[in-house]
């Protein structure tokens, strides 16, 4: 224990007493026994390169290359997809991948190249791989996209020093050709290109030089943008640059390191300084895809490698409401009263886990909520829903039913001597399910079956990084801890980061067997690449500020980048309580974001809109309007992101990535092609800076049309956020009797638009028709016409005609 621990378990004791802070002293003590216990010693290590190229043999899809000490597999899929696995590594066994590996592409041809390398030429991507190991990506044209360098590992040695392992061939016969190797890539990048991604991060979108850690971790308090990494980590990168925009997956979940450093154009002296980014990895497989194209379709390749998103039923694009703390069932029925006798909408209340029974998962509080099912009726009759938290520490007591349960499954983590690993969470001493092995998995997801009983609807996961409270040290199972991993086995090194990817899986497939003609509704604060085939994400405990305002909006970017499109933060923030501006602000975002939920801490106050004020409460009446009438579209863009990747939330260069104005613009975000978004971040700001795509834009408040590219200044006072729509834009909005229409924003003379409706009336599985419209615009009018020919289907409401 250094100072930092010993500071850290003086606090800890103090924040939730004496018994519970001691025994997360013993409970860090533990975990730190049972790893120098049962991990391996560093012993020396030897540093190996892959030497020199020796041959190459064609396969479909690309190809194998032998160097003197390993051999680097590259195979581009039928969408266009490139993987590059070295050592033998192979795509699978993943947690990542959709299904199975997507088919090669059999046009592909490996050749060799004049400088003594190959090439693997496809239709959308060329990979030229140098005699000594480094690996360019170009596109057709031959623009270089990506130059990674010859990776280096580092192995055990024996006790002289000497490797002990064959060379490349021997490595190459291992499964997945992963191990407890550490290795580092370095890659290079185009002096222009901008980074985004892995996974939710607080100070992005775009990530600046520093170093990202991808583990994922419960922050153990608030956060703000200088903390990282947080419970969502992803070895996903996009990289956009004139060049082009790629992607690259690094699929390998160990612990590991991102550095990066965006590059310096040398302003006209043709020095360049290139951006650059390195990834360390403490073990696991070196194996990553790449795929490159327009933003749109790198996302959608994305998703057709890793899964198209769930999509959440309809009435979770409504506002929902939680809260840590509620007083029990009376409370959470006078708040749905406050919204009702107020004329607020609201789709659903969250319950947090004092509505369990001393925490302990799968119960109710008999005291609290002595008829959970009537209570769920009722609402249900008022059109709310209920959610359930679920977190996956089981309290490790005799007699409790799901520890009885899963004990006789055998379904908890155990450590290297087969004793069940202990950790401690909210509801004490508690062991935790290993959802890295189907039968657990299944077993879990038969447990959800209390909760359909009690009346939930949807389910928000929580604490499953894992956490396990320490004092010091980590605050999750120990790295020793043993798993499953699919029958393969493996320890906690490798399944901590898919942890909360497999509990979703787990989750979600439950509710499938139990409940199979309605869509699940699940979100989840940790998760990994592939997520979002079992449902969404929230942004975990953000701090109530400013910076927390902004991070909130820099983690749903990010997220939806790496193909997780449904998320959102607590609005008002999770920590203290917000001033009524802060509130305001919030409340406003929220609206915008595909899950719109206002949430708060134990003692961090109340989040409900009249809790701050007459003004307040109208604006926040206004945002809510808003979002009402922009349900359709909600729904139109849920539907858009299965079909296609794309998110609902997308940052202004989507469709001019090479735009490098909007490529460093982070306070602002596109709502699908329509709409721009342009929030107070702020505290005082009434007006404020809108950076534009080309093309005209109308503010929706005003009417004024603004024309882009370029920087504008907007209007934005208390009552509203900037909200601006694309010109030719065919929105679909509730109308004033509920049923859908279309607001077409007038195209500028001579020019057209578009926009597509995805209807769906119901929470099951029907498969969506795509509708599809135009509009034109001639002399004073507008034409608003369906692309397959068929009647129009729904009145049509014409906006920004008087501005020319
Ligand atoms: C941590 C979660 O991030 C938060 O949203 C929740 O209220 C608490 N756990 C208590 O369950």
């Amino acid at each position: 224990m250094d100072g930092r621990d010993l500071v850290r378990s003086v606090r800890m004791i103090k924040a939730v007493g004496p018994a519970q802070g001691l025994r997360s002293v013993r409970a860090a003590w533990r975990s730190r026994r049972a790893d120098a216990l049962a991990l391996p010693r560093r012993v020396a290590e030897r540093a190996r390169v892959p030497g020199a190229a020796r041959g190459a043999e064609p396969q479909p899809g690309g190809g194998v290359i032998h160097f003197a000490r390993s051999s680097l597999r590259v195979r581009v899929a039928a969408g266009g997809a490139v993987f590059c696995g070295w050592d033998g590594a192979a795509p699978e066994p993943s947690y990542a991948l959709a299904g199975a590996c997507p088919e090669v592409d059999a046009r592909v041809v490996l050749e060799p190249d004049t400088e003594g390398g190959w090439r693997v030429v496809s239709e959308r991507v060329l990979v030229v791989v140098s005699r000594h190991g480094a690996v360019e990506v170009r596109t057709p044209g031959g623009a270089v996209l990506r130059r990674e360098l010859p990776p280096r590992w580092w192995e055990r040695g024996s006790a002289d020093g000497t490797d002990d392992a064959a060379g490349a061939e021997g490595r190459a016969g291992r499964p997945e050709g992963g191990g407890a190797a550490r290795w580092v890539q370095r890659a290079e990048v185009a002096a222009d290109a901008r980074f985004f991604g892995l996974g939710g991060r607080a100070h992005g979108p775009r990530l600046r030089d520093g170093v990202y850690r991808l583990w994922n971790t419960d922050p153990g308090g608030a956060f703000g943008p200088g903390d990282d990494p947080l419970s969502l980590t992803m070895p996903v990168q996009l990289v956009v640059a004139d060049a082009g925009t790629h992607l690259v997956f690094h699929d390998n979940s160990w612990d590991g390191r991102v550095t990066l450093r965006e590059g310096a154009e040398g302003a006209g002296s043709g020095h360049d300084r290139p951006g650059t980014c390195e990834l360390r990895m403490d073990g696991g497989p070196l194996r990553y895809w790449v795929l490159a194209g327009t933003p749109a379709r790198v996302l959608q390749g994305w998703t057709e490698l890793t899964g198209a998103p769930a999509l959440p039923p309809l009435w979770a694009l409504g506002h929902q409401h939680a809260r840590w703390g509620f007083a029990g069932q009376d409370e959470v029925r006078s708040v749905v009263a406050g919204y009702t006798e107020r004329g607020l909408a609201l789709s659903a209340v969250h319950l947090d886990i004092d509505h369990h029974d001393r925490h302990r998962v799968f119960t109710v509080d008999p005291e609290r909520y002595p008829d959970l099912p009537g209570l769920a009726r009722e609402l249900r009759a008022e059109g709310v829903r209920l959610v359930s938290i679920v977190d996956p520490a089981v309290k490790a007591e005799p007699g409790d039913a799901v520890y009885e349960g899963g004990a006789a499954a055998d379904a908890f983590v155990r450590d290297a001597r087969g004793r069940e690993v202990r950790g401690l969470a909210w509801p004490g001493e508690s062991v935790y399910p290993d959802f890295t092995d189907a039968r657990v998995r299944k077993w879990w997801g038969g447990l959800y079956a209390e909760r359909l009983a009690q009346g939930f609807a949807g389910f928000w996961h929580d604490m499953n990084e894992p956490v396990s409270f320490a004092a010091f040290g980590e605050r999750t199972l120990p790295r020793s801890a043993r798993h499953a991993l699919e029958g393969r086995g493996g320890d906690h090194r490798e399944a901590h980061n898919v942890y909360g990817l497999a509990m979703a899986r787990a989750g979600f497939d439950g509710l499938c067997e139990l409940r199979p003609d309605e869509r699940p509704f699940l979100f989840s604060r940790s998760g990994w690449v592939g997520m979002q085939r079992y449902g969404g994400t929230w942004s975990g405990d953000v701090a109530t500020d400013w910076p927390g305002l902004r991070a909130s909006l820099s983690l749903v970017l990010g997220l939806g980048l790496c193909g997780v499109p449904y998320s959102g933060p607590d609005i008002g923030g999770f920590t203290a309580r917000p001033s009524p501006e802060l509130y305001l602000r919030w409340f406003q975002l929220g609206a915008f974001l595909p899950l719109f939920r206002t949430h708060s801490a134990l003692g961090a106050g109340r989040r409900e809109p009249w809790e701050f004020g007459a003004e307040v409460l109208e604006h926040a009446r206004t945002a809510l309007g808003q979002r009402q009438r922009l349900l359709p579209y909600f729904e139109t863009l849920g539907q858009l992101a299965r079909l296609t990747g794309a998110p609902y939330v997308r940052p202004v260069w989507w469709s001019t990535p090479r735009d490098r104005a909007l490529r460093d613009c982070e306070d602002a975000f596109l709502l699908g092609d329509a709409l721009l978004v342009a929030p107070a971040l702020a505290a005082g700001v009434t007006r404020r800076p809108v950076r534009l795509p080309r093309g005209r834009w109308y503010d929706t408040a005003t009417g004024r049309a603004y024309d882009g590219p370029g920087q504008v200044w907007v209007e934005a006072p208390l009552s509203r956020i900037p909200v601006l729509a694309r010109a030719g834009a065919v929105v679909p909005v509730a109308g004033s009797d509920g049923g859908t229409e279309l607001e077409v924003w007038a195209p500028a003379a001579g020019r057209g638009g578009s926009g597509l409706v995805v209807p769906d009336a119901e929470d099951g599985w029907q498969r969506p028709t795509v509708e599809r419209f135009t509009s034109r615009r001639e002399g004073e009018r507008v034409v608003v016409e369906r692309r397959d020919g068929g009647a129009v289907g729904y009145p049509v409401r014409v906006r920004g005609l008087m501005d020319g």
